[in-house]
C-alpha cells in the first residue's frame, strides 16, 4: 500500500494544506494509463504492495502482451524470493496477477480510483489531452500522476484542475529492481544520465571508438551495469529522442542537448531498441 502514498506525500511537502490533505489520503486503487515498459512495471509493483490495479493502453493486444511481461517478471521475483518455497511463491504470483485488471477506455475506470499513473508516450501535447480528459471522470480526491522523464509537471498539470492533487512520479526502468522513485523537480538522474547517452553517442558518431568498444569500456571501466548503448536500447530510442528534443526546444544552445544523426535515422526507421528488435544493436 506504501509506495504511493509515502512519495505522494513527499511530493506534496511544499503546501502544508495540501500536506495535511496527504496525510489523509489512503491510496488503494491505482490506475495505470500506458502498459509499455514503464507501465507494466508499475503495474506489477503497485499490484504486489497490496492495491488493486487497472492497467489501461490502447489496444486488447498490447494488454495482453504487457500482461505477459509481468506475469514473467513476476514468476522470476518469486522464483528468488520464495527459493524455499515454490508453492508460497505460485499464491504471490496468481494473487498479484488477480489484482490487475485492464481496460482499453480510461475514461471509463478512472471514477473509482485513488492514484492514476500515466506512463505514456513522452509527448506533453498526448499527456495533457489524455489528462485534460480524465480530469472529467475522474472522482474529486483522485491524485494525478505522470511518470514523465523530462517534461514539465507544472505544463502537465495545468491541463487540468487539480493542481494541487498532481505529482511527479518517475520511476525507473526495470521498475520492479529499481528502488528509486523521484519527485525531484527536474529529476536528477536524467538530467546527468542523458547528455551521458548523448555523449557516447557523439564519440561513437565521429568514428572515435566503437560502440561495442564504448560499452566495454564503461562497464569496466566505470563499473556500469550496462555500456551506454545498451541503456539506449533498453530505456527505448523513441523515449531518449523525446527528451532530447524536449530539451533542445528549450535550450537550442546548449551543447549537451544537441540532436543526434544516429538517433534520428534509428527512431526514423522505427527502430527503438530492444522492444522492436533493433535500435544500436539487434535483439532476437
Ligand atoms: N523507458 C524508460 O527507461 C523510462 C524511464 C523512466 C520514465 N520513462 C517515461 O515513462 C513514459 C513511458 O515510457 P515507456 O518507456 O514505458 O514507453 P513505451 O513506448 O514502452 O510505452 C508507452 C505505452 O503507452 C501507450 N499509449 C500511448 N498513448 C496512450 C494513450 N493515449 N492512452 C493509453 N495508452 C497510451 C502505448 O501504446 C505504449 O504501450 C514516458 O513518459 C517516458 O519518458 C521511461
Amino acid at each position: 500500500m506504501a509506495f504511493v502514498t509515502r512519495q505522494f506525500v513527499r511530493a506534496m511537502s511544499s503546501s502544508s494544506a495540501a500536506s495535511a490533505a496527504a496525510k489523509k489520503i489512503m491510496v488503494k486503487h491505482v490506475t495505470v494509463i500506458g502498459g509499455g515498459l514503464m507501465g507494466a512495471g508499475i503495474a506489477q509493483v503497485a499490484a504486489a504492495t497490496g492495491h488493486t490495479v487497472v492497467l489501461v493502453d490502447q489496444t486488447e493486444d498490447i494488454l495482453a502482451k504487457s500482461r505477459k511481461g509481468i506475469e514473467e517478471s513476476l514468476r522470476r521475483v518469486a522464483k528468488k524470493k520464495f527459493a524455499e518455497n515454490p508453492k508460497a511463491g505460485d499464491e504471490f504470483v496468481d494473487k498479484t496477477l488477480s489484482s490487475i485488471s485492464t481496460s482499453t477506455d480510461a475514461a471509463s475506470v478512472v471514477h473509482s480510483t485513488d492514484l492514476v499513473v500515466e506512463a505514456i508516450v513522452e509527448n506533453l501535447k498526448v499527456k495533457t489531452e489524455l489528462f485534460t480528459r480524465l480530469d472529467k471522470f475522474a472522482a474529486e480526491h483522485t491524485i494525478f500522476a505522470s511518470n514523465t522523464s523530462s517534461l514539465q509537471i507544472t505544463s502537465i498539470a495545468n491541463a487540468t484542475t487539480r493542481q494541487d492533487r498532481f505529482a511527479g512520479l518517475h520511476f525507473f526502468n526495470p521498475v520492479p529492481l529499481m528502488k528509486l522513485v523521484e519527485d525531484t523537480p527536474g529529476f536528477i538522474v536524467n538530467r546527468l544520465l542523458v547528455p551521458y547517452l548523448l555523449e557516447a553517442v557523439r564519440l561513437y558518431e565521429r568514428g572515435d571508438a566503437s560502440k561495442e568498444d564504448i560499452d566495454t569500456a564503461m562497464k569496466l571501466g566505470a563499473g556500469y551495469p550496462m555500456g551506454p548503448f545498451e541503456l539506449l536500447d533498453y530505456v527505448g530510442l523513441d523515449t531518449t529522442k523525446f527528451i532530447l528534443d524536449g530539451w533542445h526546444e528549450m535550450d537550442a544552445k546548449n551543447p549537451l542537448f544537441q540532436p543526434s544523426s544516429s538517433l534520428d535515422k534509428l527512431v526514423a526507421e522505427n527502430k527503438f531498441g530492444k522492444k522492436t528488435g533493433e535500435g544500436y544493436y539487434k535483439y532476437k
